[in-house]
Formats: structure tokens, C-alpha cells, sequence
């Protein structure tokens, strides 16, 4: 009952376009965090298995005004964060996951959700 409430609840916010209008799917975004154990450095609520304390917290990353302390917090700049940090940050500990577009989308979406 209330998995079935939170899942609605992530697939209305997800309706709601991305800061700049590209969108992404916040419950297929949480089952792709999941997949790729981002919750082996990270906590983030919500997620099987949240844990980790190797990267910061991902509890309100929805309200969060930068990125890595690095980039404006925008769908778009999500999406290139996911997609390979070091290009962002060189020396950066979290690694390229080879996350492709589509899943980094829906995952921006799922942490715009995170307030
Ligand atoms: C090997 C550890 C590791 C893994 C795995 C990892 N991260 Fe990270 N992540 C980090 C670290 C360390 C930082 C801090 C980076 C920095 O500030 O340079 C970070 C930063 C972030 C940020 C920015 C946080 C902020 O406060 O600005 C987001 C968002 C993020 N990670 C999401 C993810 C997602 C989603 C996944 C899974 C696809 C993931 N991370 C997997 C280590 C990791």
C-alpha cells in the first residue's frame, strides 16, 4: 500500500518536466540507482540498501544549488554529471559508471524529487 503510494507519487513528479524541459522517469530513475549500487557511496532516501558514506548524502539533492560544488544544479547539467564526473571534476572519487543518456535522465529525475 504505501510502495504502491510512493510509486505514484514518483511517476506524478516525473510528469513535471525537468528544470529546462528535458524530461526523465523518476521510478524507472530510482530502479536504475538501484541497479548500478550508487547506494555503495551514497545514502539516499528511499533506496534499497542506502548506506554508503564514501560521497555526500543525496538527501535533498532536489533543492541542492550545485552539483559537486561545480555545476548549477539543472536537469541538463545532471544528466553530464552522471555521465562521467571526472570530465567535471578531474580528480573526483566518484568513477564513470558508464551510465548511458536515458538512464541518467530518468535518474536526474528521480533526485529532483529528493527534497
Ligand atoms: C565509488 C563511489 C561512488 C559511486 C559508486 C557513486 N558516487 Fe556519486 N559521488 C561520489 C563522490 C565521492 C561524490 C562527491 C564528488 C565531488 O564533490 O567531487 C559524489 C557526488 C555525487 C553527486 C553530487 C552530490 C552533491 O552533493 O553535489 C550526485 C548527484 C551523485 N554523486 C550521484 C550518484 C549516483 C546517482 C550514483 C550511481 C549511478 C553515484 N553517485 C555513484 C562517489 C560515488
Amino acid at each position: 500500500m504505501t510502495a504502491t503510494f510512493f510509486l505514484f507519487w514518483v511517476t506524478a513528479a516525473s510528469c513535471q518536466d525537468g528544470r529546462n524541459g528535458e524530461s526523465g522517469n523518476a521510478a524507472r530513475g530510482k530502479a536504475a540507482i538501484e541497479r548500478h549500487a550508487c547506494t555503495a557511496c551514497h545514502a539516499i532516501p528511499n533506496i534499497r540498501g542506502s548506506g554508503g558514506n564514501v560521497g555526500p548524502p543525496l538527501g535533498r539533492m532536489g533543492e541542492r544549488s550545485y552539483i559537486a560544488g561545480e555545476l548549477p544544479n539543472t536537469q541538463a547539467n545532471m544528466v553530464r554529471w552522471l555521465r562521467n564526473p571526472p570530465a567535471v571534476v578531474p580528480h573526483t572519487a566518484m568513477p564513470n559508471l558508464g551510465i548511458d543518456e536515458t538512464e541518467a535522465k530518468d535518474m536526474a529525475a528521480f533526485l529532483a524529487t529528493l527534497k
